[in-house]
């Protein structure tokens, strides 16, 4: 299992964006911008930093354009937005984020819950935003979400996902991000997925996107460096899910991910303990704990006391959920 994993791995902080998405409290912009600007000092140079989605589905982030115009990044850090159809891409196009983050969904009932269509019409939509964004010159990236499990028609048939994949990558997708919206995968299914998917699509065009929802994201990372994948999205404190995917928990915490990467000698460029501190800021911003291992470990040995105490307050995971729950029911 050790021999042969990448020298290298692209870490795609997706937290802005994932996590806050499925907040229910209104993170203020410059508070965003705070969080989005510390964790471009970390090393991390992939960041999802919003959606153009419509405010009316995610008010959470319907301050994008702001938030875009706004930040300030070093040199060398690429952001990317997600974008659902030619409204929001005209959006994105003013802010210059590049990669464009088109998305989609492996099932037709995940499908019409997200984005109230259904898979042909959706794939439709994202051919027109992905041929806008290379008339642009700007490059692409799409999530198929719910590939291993589907909240509403349980497990998905590889098939069907190899299918819509090979869709996906015949429109010029640079890069395809494989979403475990609810947390249910497993390594031996992240593995054979990946080895069905590679036959077709390049290793190094993959990504892996794990939620976290029944502690197997980092396992199922394993299986992935193991299947050859070098490109895997996390989410700063373990932030995140799906509003529109019951069950959906937040995603794999980049700490917990970059301390697995740094332990296998592993490359990723970042700094585990400047992650740390945009984790604690995550927490200050949104009043609460969230649910990164490896973050909650760190800060015990700061401040024990103080997290003996906090920890007996209601798990962030659990209100990720609750909040999933809530927006499942608009
Ligand atoms: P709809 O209601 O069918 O759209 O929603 P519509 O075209 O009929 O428009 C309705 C209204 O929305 C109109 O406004 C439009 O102008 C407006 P009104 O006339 O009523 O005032 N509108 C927009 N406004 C701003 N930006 C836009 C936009 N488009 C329409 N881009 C729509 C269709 C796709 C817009 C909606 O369903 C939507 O926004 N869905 C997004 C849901 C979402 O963001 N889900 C979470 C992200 S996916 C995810 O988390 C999974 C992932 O992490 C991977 C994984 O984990 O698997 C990526
Ligand atoms: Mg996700």
């Amino acid at each position: 299992m050790f021999e042969n994993l990448p020298k290298r791995v692209k870490v795609v902080e997706v937290g802005p964006r994932d996590g806050l998405q499925n907040e229910s409290k209104t993170v203020a912009t410059p508070d965003k911008v705070r969080l989005i600007e510390a964790l471009a000092q970390t090393g991390l140079r992939n960041i999802e930093i919003t959606s153009f989605v419509s405010p009316k589905w995610i008010p959470q982030l319907a301050d994008g354009l702001e938030v875009a115009r706004t930040l300030k990044l070093p040199p060398g850090v690429r952001v990317s937005a997600l974008v659902p159809n030619l409204k929001g891409y005209e959006s994105a196009k003013q802010t210059g984020v590049d990669p464009i983050a088109v998305f989609m969904s492996a099932t037709e009932t995940h499908s019409l819950k997200n984005i109230n269509k259904g898979i042909s019409e959706a794939l439709a939509v994202v051919e027109q935003v992905v041929s806008a964004s290379k008339t642009d010159g700007k490059s692409v990236r799409a999530y198929l979400s719910v590939v291993f499990s589907c909240p509403y028609e349980g497990k998905v048939d590889p098939k069907s996902v190899e299918s819509l994949c090979q869709k996906l990558m015949a429109m010029g997708v640079d890069e395809l991000s494989l979403g475990d919206t609810i947390g249910a995968a497993t390594p031996k299914e992240v593995a054979e997925l990946v080895r069905i998917l590679k036959e077709k699509i390049e290793l190094n065009k993959m990504a892996l996107h794990f939620h976290d929802t029944r502690g197997t994201a980092l396992v199922n990372v394993m299986a992935g460096l193991a299947a050859g994948v070098t490109t895997f999205d996390a989410s700063v404190a373990g932030m995140g899910g799906c509003p529109y995917a019951p069950g959906a928990a937040g995603n794999l915490a980049t700490e917990d991910l970059v301390y697995l990467l740094d332990s296998l000698g592993i490359e990723t460029g970042i700094d585990l303990s400047r992650l740390v501190e945009c984790g604690r800021l995550a927490e200050e911003i949104l009043g609460k704990q969230l649910p990164g291992r490896y973050l909650r470990s760190a800060l015990s040995k700061r401040n024990p006391k103080s997290e003996q105490l906090s920890e007996s307050k209601e798990p962030g995971a659990i209100e990720s959920v609750n909040d999933a729950l809530r927006g499942i029911s608009k």
